[in-house]
């Protein structure tokens, strides 16, 4: 594995990396990360290497999709450590830019701007207003950068999934966009909670009431499903949560899978439930399907 720093590098190591395919230009994948990595992250690399000869992996804790009071400081680097897990499973560039060679012109500079009206609107672009912006714009130049076949993303973060999906195929970014932008299911601990870099942000204490969130909402899922009615179901999820030890819940959401608009019972679309709530420092989201 190859750990490259500046674009002119990356650009001539993907050429070289094409060009050497055996009867035919090598097919790119690219796992977008802002490095700390767990398992999740080893598992978009992991499934991008069955799908393509190459797995470009991105490292960049990008400025530009954190609010002024947000844990950009804060969040955890280590680089040397994850280089050591890319290279155990298969990846064979590390594309790990500096902030000045991501924004040469410096993040408060950098004036272009990609928005998304209405997905980006709700849940997490409620709560975190220009965040939604920063991650299509960098998602964007990654892509304008590697010129992937495929991408890989966490179902994780769900309405970033469905974000970057209506950005690649409104700007054409990779060819057929249904199939080029490929979501993985959620990773989870044995206690059910999704993994996250900032699951590292949580004490002891906290970690163990964490686990609380994928309880609480497979038993939500469970109820609406049954037939029970969505808006006391997601009311009694958010006292749950409370009681169970989060300090407050940001959103309980039945959505719409695609456009994630909320809906107030099934009407036999493909549905998901959508939660960020905080506990102790740390703000967690999770997702799972209901009524398929
Ligand atoms: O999901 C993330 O880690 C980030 O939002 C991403 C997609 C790498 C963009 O910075």
């Amino acid at each position: 594995m190859q750990t490259v720093h500046t674009l002119d590098v990356l650009r001539k190591q993907i050429a070289n990396l094409r060009d050497a395919g055996k009867g035919r230009p090598a097919t790119i994948a690219l796992v977008p990360t802002m490095g700390a990595l767990h398992e999740g992250h080893l598992t978009l690399v992991r499934r991008a290497r069955e799908h393509c000869d190459h797995v470009v992996t991105s490292i960049f804790v990008n400025p530009t999709q954190f609010g002024p009071n947000e844990d950009l400081d804060a969040y955890p680097r280590d680089l040397e450590s994850d280089a050591a897990l890319l290279e155990r499973d298969g990846c064979t560039v590390l594309w790990a830019p500096s902030v000045s060679e991501m924004y040469p012109q410096g993040p408060a500079n950098f004036v272009t701007n990609l928005t998304i009206k209405g997905i980006s609107e709700g849940l997490c672009g409620a709560a975190r207003p220009g965040h939604f912006d920063g991650v299509l714009t960098v998602v964007c130049k990654l892509f304008n950068q590697v010129r992937p076949d495929m991408a890989f993303f966490g179902e994780k973060d769900w309405q970033q999934l469905a974000l970057i999906r209506t950005m690649t195929r409104d700007l054409d970014l990779v060819q057929p966009p249904a199939e080029a932008v490929i979501g993985v299911a959620t990773v989870r601990e044995s206690d059910g909670l999704a993994m996250s870099s900032r699951n590292r942000y949580l004490s002891r204490e906290d970690r163990t009431k964490a686990g609380n969130l994928p309880r609480l909402m497979k038993q939500a899922i469970a109820a609406i499903e049954a037939g029970g009615n969505v808006a006391d179901t997601l009311g009694t999820l958010e006292t749950e949560l409370v009681a169970a030890g989060f300090a407050s819940v940001d959103y309980a959401v039945l959505a719409d899978a695609a456009t994630l608009a909320p809906l107030a019972r099934l009407n036999g679309q493909a549905a998901r439930l959508l939660v960020a709530a905080r506990i102790g420092s740390a703000r967690l989201i999770d997702n799972m399907a209901v009524g398929t």
